[in-house]
């Protein structure tokens, strides 16, 4: 048992949060999928790094020098962590959406970008901006999805750089990717592989050398370092002889009157004083996922998805969304929608008298949303009329089966009796309970905070 209260604790399990009416409950959080809690063994590090926290590079001060080490040394990790290859460039951004635009501002300019409409908008948006992006339909299933590529691969005139962006795990569906093919199927071509492996990286092993991928994005904050960091990771060509991703001091070697000349890989792509923090939980988080074993976070994360899909199958009228026919590989993501019921009210009602916390609506992936809800009766519009919206649970370490039972009993209730308090429009297509009664946490005073939260 590697989740609840075992091997590995999350910051806030036991977290109470307060009810519409009165009371509280534990918070069920099943929302990992959009970002994770810290696990206590990263909280743990932080803090003993903490006084220890200073400039990097050239401060002379020993605190300095401790801190670039665990800055540069976090580096290693998170290369260790993915298996990459010893020459592959760790590249530290603010989240996979930075390390995709990165990666899209530093190929070949009109570069042809092979993708899919199931891609979430950070892997589809940075490659219509910068490149020749071709977006395949939604396929039907993994053996179409590798049909579609090869044949898009094989037009592709010799000698155009080109490039296969795919997803680890779906965001919407959880269907694992078959990356391994894929990367096998775009060097064929002579194409390159980008994985966004937002998704993947915290739930399941990823292994750069092993499955000779080109290059990876992740985030800290989904796999339980929520201090600010990501990383693009892989193969320094590409990388080394573009123009820095931010023009600023860390990214050249020296500045005259005249003009400058960029520094190598990884400080030429990271202008601007580093997030060490971030960095550095990262790689805590990193040593942990190892410690605990992907393995063994994979088998149970599949069971505990066994579970949820199980359970959801129980209410009627629940429909739930996935692109591939039968039992596919998925990480712990479900979503569905229920009766033709606005999906955001019944995630406010399930957060507001049951304690759960699910998202709502289209998940940054407005063309997935759009296929597959598409086609299902009844769907209510998610972000933009035109867009189906949807809700989603999400697992991760910490997630207990009484979460998901709370999560089917709460909807069954909803699907048969409706809320039970009142709720009215919010902004940006929101529902808010009305009134809300419920008070906010203190520390939201004392920083000043505003928050639907107690209002
Ligand atoms: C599959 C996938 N890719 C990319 C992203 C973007 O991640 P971030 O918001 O951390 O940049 C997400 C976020 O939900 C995601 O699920």
């Amino acid at each position: 048992m590697v989740t609840g209260s075992g091997a590995a604790e999350v910051v806030g399990a036991e977290l109470n949060v307060p009810l519409v009416g009165g009371g509280t409950v534990r918070y069920a959080n099943l929302d990992y999928a959009a970002s994770a809690p810290a696990l206590a063994s990263v909280w743990a590090e932080v803090q003993a790094f903490l006084p220890w926290y200073s400039s990097v590079h050239r401060g002379a001060g020993f605190r300095s020098q401790v801190a670039t080490a665990a800055y540069e040394g976090a580096r290693d990790v998170v290369r260790g962590f993915l298996g990459g290859r010893p020459d592959d460039t760790v590249i530290f951004t603010r989240n996979t959406s930075d390390a995709i635009n990165l990666l899209a501002r530093c190929l070949a300019h009109r570069t042809t970008v092979v993708t899919t409409l199931v891609e979430h908008h950070a892997n589809l948006l940075p490659w219509r901006r910068y490149h020749t992006a071709i977006e395949l339909p939604v396929p039907a299933t993994p053996a179409e999805l590798l049909d579609r590529f090869d044949d898009t691969l094989g037009r592709i005139p010799g000698g155009q750089p080109s490039l296969l962006a795919v997803t680890g795990a779906s965001n919407v569906t959880g269907e694992v990717w078959p990356i391994a093919e894929l990367a096998a199927l775009a060097h064929r071509h002579g194409a390159r592989i980008l994985v966004d492996c937002a998704q993947l990286a915290p739930h399941r092993a990823v292994d750069i050398a092993g499955l000779d991928l080109d290059w990876v994005a992740l985030s800290g904050h989904k796999m339980y370092a929520p201090f600010g960091s990501g990383a693009l990771v892989g193969r320094p060509d590409g990388l080394d002889r573009a123009d820095p991703y931010l023009a600023g001091g860390g990214s050249v070697a020296w500045v005259s009157a005249q003009g400058a000349a960029w520094t190598g890989l990884p400080d030429r792509h990271e202008g601007g004083s580093p997030n060490v923090i971030g960095a550095f939980a990262m790689a805590a988080a990193c040593s942990e996922l190892r410690r605990i074993g992907m393995d063994a976070i994979a088998v149970e994360e599949r069971r505990l998805g066994d579970r949820l899909r199980a359970r959801l199958a129980e209410v009627p009228g629940l429909v739930r969304y996935q692109t591939w026919p039968g039992d596919p590989d998925r990480v712990g993501i479900s979503a569905f929608s229920l009766n033709g019921r606005d999906h955001a009210e019944v995630a406010t009602v399930l957060s507001a008298e049951h304690g759960i916390g699910v998202r709502s609506g289209s998940f940054c992936a407005h063309p997935l949303l759009a296929h597959i809800a598409g086609g299902v009766e009844g769907w209510r519009p998610g972000c933009g009329e035109d867009v189906p919206g949807a809700i989603r649970a999400s697992l991760g370490l910490g997630s207990r089966e009484e979460d998901i039972d709370r999560l089917a009993d709460a909807l069954l209730e909803i699907g048969v009796h409706g809320p039970r308090w009142t709720y009215r429009a919010g902004p940006d297509g929101t529902v808010v309970p009305d009134p809300d009664d419920r008070p906010a946490p203190a520390f939201l005073g004392s920083v000043g905070g505003a928050t639907g939260a107690g209002r």
